[in-house]
């Protein structure tokens, strides 16, 4: 098993009627009471949840920032930055999905950063945030596992940007996680926490087979358990039961755990928010387009792990080559089976041209070997993109 350190200070208030517990854990963090409320475009006020935190917080003075888009940009959360600071607040609390609590993240370093901001997500030599606000959040849409991990992706459409961040400083302090707000979700939406909760664990296990037994027993776990429920919860939304395990399964596909002791991936992600750059794909989709093209591109390396993946959460059995390959083909079904286009022309017809530019600013960044083995080269990534036009 590989060493490792963990740690995630996260408070999870798990299931439903909980919220009396807000101005108690609100009130632990901030001492002036004046708490900025972000949100993003409305629909926290569409399934009355807004309302409630008001109600619930009516001995605080809240100020609200709405507007935040989905793939939260960065212009815009550094009005909320300005606002933050001219209201001197001491908290801000999430009340949304991935896009909402990511971009909170990156307003509690921005508040008291000096520079440019922007500085930090290009992660330019020096350019670090050194402190933040504390903050807490409400998920609306179980997915991204952002309200149980440290980590935040900011967008800037006007350089078609989409950069990562992240840090101990990022972790909530606490997080609400009410699975029946599963039941308010677009269908759209729900398939695409499966398949982000699904893709999370594949980028923590699909590598090679390690030492760490727990760990991929947990990360197959995982993967059965969506793959039970995925379609179920797509046509019963309101089951509290399906609802709670799909919260459960995408709050741990990403909260530190499946990457213990054992090496990651993650360049399907990498790859995949430039499609979100330049096309606005949806986070999830991005990937279920990517993911099956990576595991061909990387069949001999991954062969092992395809296999073993295979055998145990679809059960297949025969020759190791034929499992490893059909393990892919299932993967992409499932992806499908939850109405998922796994084509980038299904999504834009401005194709001409792109595994060459994203190859370019692979290199351009030097992100030149990515992968559990860093066997993915920049000409890898061309051909992964080009496959999966
Ligand atoms: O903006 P509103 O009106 O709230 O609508 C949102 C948004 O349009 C809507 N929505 C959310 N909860 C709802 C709801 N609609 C009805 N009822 C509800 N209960 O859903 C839309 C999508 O929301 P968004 O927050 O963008 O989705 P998601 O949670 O999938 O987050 C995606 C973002 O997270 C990043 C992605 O790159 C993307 O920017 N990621 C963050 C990660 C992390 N922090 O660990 C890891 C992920 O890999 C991912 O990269
Ligand atoms: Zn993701």
């Amino acid at each position: 098993m590989l060493n490792f350190e963990i740690i995630n200070p996260t408070r999870i208030v798990f299931g439903k009627d909980q919220l009396q517990r807000l101005p108690e854990l609100c009130a632990e963090f901030s001492s002036s009471k004046k708490i900025l409320l972000a949100y993003g475009g409305g629909s926290v006020k569409t399934i009355g949840l807004l309302a409630k935190v008001k109600e619930y917080l009516k001995d605080f003075d809240l100020i609200e920032f709405g507007g935040i888009e989905a793939n939260p940009q960065f212009h815009t959360l550094m009005k909320g930055v300005s606002l933050a600071k001219e209201k001197e607040i001491d908290f801000i609390l999430a009340l949304g999905g991935g896009s909402v609590i990511d971009g909170v993240k990156f307003m509690t370093g921005a508040f008291y950063y000096k520079g440019d901001p922007w500085e930090v997500l290009e992660r330019q030599e020096g350019c670090v945030f050194e402190k933040a606000l504390p903050f807490g959040s409400i998920l609306t849409l179980p997915a991204t596992g952002s309200e149980a991990n440290s980590g935040a992706v900011i967008s800037r459409s006007d350089i078609q940007e989409k950069r990562a961040m992240g840090g101990p400083l990022f972790f909530p302090k606490f997080s609400f996680c009410d699975p029946t707000v599963v039941s308010t979700l677009p269908k759209r939406q729900i398939a695409n926490g499966i398949v982000d909760a699904y893709v999370h664990t594949l980028e923590q296990y699909l590598t090679y087979p390690t030492d760490n037994l727990l760990q991929e027993r947990q990360a197959e776990a995982i993967l059965n358990t969506l793959i039970e429920i995925g379609p179920q919860v797509m046509d019963n939304p309101g089951d509290y039961k399906l609802a709670s395990n799909l919260m459960w399964c995408a709050t741990h596909a990403l909260n530190g755990n499946l990457r213990c002791g054992v090496p990651t991936d993650w360049a399907t992600h990498m790859i995949g928010h430039e499609l979100t750059a330049l096309f606005e794909i949806d986070h999830a989709r991005t990937l279920a387009i990517i993911a099956p093209r990576l595991y061909e591109n990387q069949f001999a390396n991954k062969k092992d792990k395809l296999t073993q993946y295979g055998k145990r959460v679809f059960s297949l059995s025969g020759d190791d080559d034929d499992i490893a390959r059909k393990a892919i083909q299932h993967t992409e079904a499932f992806f499908q089976s939850l109405g998922i286009a796994t084509k980038v022309s299904e999504y834009t017809k401005e194709t001409a041209n792109l595994s060459d530019k994203i190859k370019k600013t692979f290199i351009e960044r030097g992100w030149l070997a990515m992968g559990e083995r860093q066997a993915i080269t920049p000409d890898d990534v061309a051909q992964i993109v080009q496959n999966s036009i």
